[in-house]
């Protein structure tokens, strides 16, 4: 059997989830593909800062009711470092807050949403094949329940993540890819703990970084460097509340405060940028065109402004016959991504110990914490990156 729609969308993440509402606000059809099953994609534990803009989106577009009731609005952050802490108030320097929601929640809202006006969302069915993506219809082939089946579709929206299926169906001619690794990754964990911190804490430490960011006023999430191959079971948990009390306190006295442990798991660190994010009539928004490392927690962010153009373009495209934002789509995105992998790549290599490099340039990363600390012209570049940098085309709702 197939069926058809106006657009396609691989991937029931954030940003085909979001993408989704923001065309269904403007009666433009789409139909989620998803491979894995609903369980899964909404539980799924990630980063959990917004920038303003995110935020801004998701109020105005329906989405901002449990967001203000448990989203915790952060003026500044601090970060720890040569034996000290100091605070960077971005609400102070660039006029913006951060907020923090985690991603989780973000997913489970915008499910909920689609839920209520009945957006047909397949769960367990793995897109196998992108066909035809020259001209109207495209088809997008998919497997679910043992059965293959098609789906066509005017526009087909690549929202499925880094190893997603969009990305990989673009001429291998066409796509040049960008690729950075670090040496290093987090161990990361969810603590049924207080928060011991009223903002979250970057800390750059002798032993490695360390990062205190939290959940809701009873739930930490706290995250270690530690080595490319790692593993949990090479942390026990009195090991982890040492070595996060050590790097980020300092003090041999302090504690963070400490709590069951109810997730572990090792996130890998990498810079990624594909180009361009468009081919015909497929469209790539989010992980499925680029990936950052989670330092400066820009990920999700990343995705919302891909969805939030890429639904401008469509939008544009069916209620007043205008292509420009849809033909310049990829240009408009990489602008920004590039800047966003930037300011990435900085908070990464500035916060790390990478061992294998020389003292010099360890001794560089600490004296640009240190002009984070001491220089407002600094700082206020930072405030701007960190609270999120405009974003070009946003839907009207
Ligand atoms: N068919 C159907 N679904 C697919 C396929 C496929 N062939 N391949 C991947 N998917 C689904 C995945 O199962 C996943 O649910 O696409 C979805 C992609 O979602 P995300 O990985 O969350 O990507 P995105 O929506 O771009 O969100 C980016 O997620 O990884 C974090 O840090 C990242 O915060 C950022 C955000
Ligand atoms: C998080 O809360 O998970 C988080 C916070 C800040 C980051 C990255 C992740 O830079």
């Amino acid at each position: 059997m197939s069926h058809r729609t106006q657009v396609a969308i691989i991937g029931a993440g954030p940003a085909g989830l979001m993408l989704a509402h923001m065309l269904h606000l403007h009666n433009i059809s789409t139909v989620i593909l998803e491979s894995r099953d609903r369980e899964y994609a909404l539980g799924r534990i990630r980063a959990g800062i917004l920038e303003q803009g995110t935020v801004d989106i998701l109020n105005s577009a329906g989405l901002g009711t449990r967001l203000k009731q448990e989203g915790m609005p952060h003026h500044g952050i601090d970060f720890a470092f040569a034996g000290e802490k100091h605070l960077i108030d971005v609400q102070k320097l660039c006029g913006k807050q951060v907020t923090v929601y985690g991603q989780t929640e973000i997913v489970r809202d915008l499910a909920e949403a689609r839920d209520s006006y009945h957006g047909e969302t397949l769960f367990e069915a793995e897109v196998t094949a992108i066909e035809n993506p020259d001209s109207s219809p495209a088809i997008v082939s998919y497997r679910q329940n043992g059965k293959d089946q098609t789906l066509q579709a005017d526009f087909i929206a690549a929202c499925d993540g880094f190893h997603g299926i969009g990305r990989r169906s673009i001429p291998t001619k066409v796509l040049k890819t960008y690729d950075n690794e670090y040496p290093y990754s987090w161990l990361g964990i969810l603590a049924k703990a207080p928060p011991h911190n009223d903002v979250v804490i970057y800390a750059n430490h002798e032993n490695g970084f360390a990062l205190a960011s939290m959940r809701s006023p009873d739930v930490t999430r706290l995250y270690l460097q530690v080595e490319n191959d790692d593993s949990v079971d090479n942390w026990s948990d009195q090991q982890i509340w040492d070595a996060l009390d050590e790097r980020l306190l300092g003090d041999q006295y302090a504690q963070v405060n400490r709590g069951e442990i109810l997730q572990k798991g090792i996130t890998p660190m990498r810079s990624f940028v594909a180009e361009p994010m468009s081919y015909r009539r497929l469209y790539l928004a989010g992980d499925a065109a680029h990936i950052v490392p989670p330092t400066g927690a820009k990920g999700l962010n990343l995705a919302i402004a891909d969805s939030a153009i890429l639904a401008s373009a469509l939008i544009n495209h069916y209620t007043k016959d205008d292509d420009h934002i849809l033909k310049h789509y990829s240009d408009i995105c990489l602008q920004r991504v590039w800047k966003v992998e930037r300011f990435s790549w900085w908070c990464t290599t500035a916060l790390h110990r990478n061992y294998k490099e020389s003292e010099f340039n360890q001794k560089i990363h600490l004296a640009e914490l240190d002009l984070l600390v001491t220089s407002e012209t600094f700082a206020r570049s930072f405030a701007e990156n960190y609270t999120g940098l405009p974003i070009a085309h946003i839907p009207d709702f």
